[in-house]
């Protein structure tokens, strides 16, 4: 398996590896926020957007790739605020239902987190439905829910530690 850091051109080649993997998502339970009843084009679109904030640098898309098939994903969207510049969020973690719970999602994770240091983002947010799968996952690297946040999600966050520090 390989981990990709997906740039701009690279989302339009795997555009339809991309929808599927998204299709296989929802159809798979997830992301009931991203919509229930998503269809190809809808899939598609969703990816233009991510593409376009790939472009525009706010966002780095990974992605888990094992000959040739896209596998996984997940992004890393960079804060815009003045003061959000050592934040980043890590968003729609997704491995194809065919793959799973085979230390995907973590590699993914940890790539994301990787990425995060090098750009020098620390301050880390990821929201997570109760009672889905990524729960231990997300616990077991360490992040810890935000007491008080409302709303369907559990928003996690977890502060890393940066190179100068360590
Ligand atoms: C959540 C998801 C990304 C996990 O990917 P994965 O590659 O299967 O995860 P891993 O194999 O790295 O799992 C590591 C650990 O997390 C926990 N875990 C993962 N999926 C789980 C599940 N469905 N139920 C319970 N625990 C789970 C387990 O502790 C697992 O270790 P184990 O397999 O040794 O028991 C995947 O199930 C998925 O794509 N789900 C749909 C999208 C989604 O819910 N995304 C989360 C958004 S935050």
């Amino acid at each position: 398996m390989k981990i990709l850091l997906l740039d701009a051109q690279a989302c339009d080649v795997m555009r339809a590896q991309l929808a599927d993997l998204l299709l296989d998502a929802v159809a798979f339970g997830a992301f009931s926020s991203i919509a229930f009843g998503l269809d190809r084009r809808q899939a598609q679109n969703y990816w233009q957007d991510v593409r376009m904030a790939v472009a525009a640098g706010t966002c780095r898309l990974l992605a888990a790739s094992h000959d040739g098939t896209l596998i996984g994903t997940v992004q890393l969207t960079l804060c815009q605020r003045p003061d959000g510049h050592r934040r980043a969020d890590l968003q729609a973690l997704m491995v194809h239902s065919r793959a799973r719970r085979r230390g995907i999602g973590g590699v993914l994770l940890r790539a994301a987190e990787a990425e995060a240091r090098a750009l020098g983002r620390d301050d880390l947010r990821l929201a997570a439905e109760p009672g889905s799968g990524a729960e231990a996952l997300i616990h077991d690297l360490g992040y810890a829910p935000i007491e008080g946040v409302t709303g369907s999600h559990v928003v996690y966050t977890k502060t890393l530690l940066m190179p100068e520090a360590a």
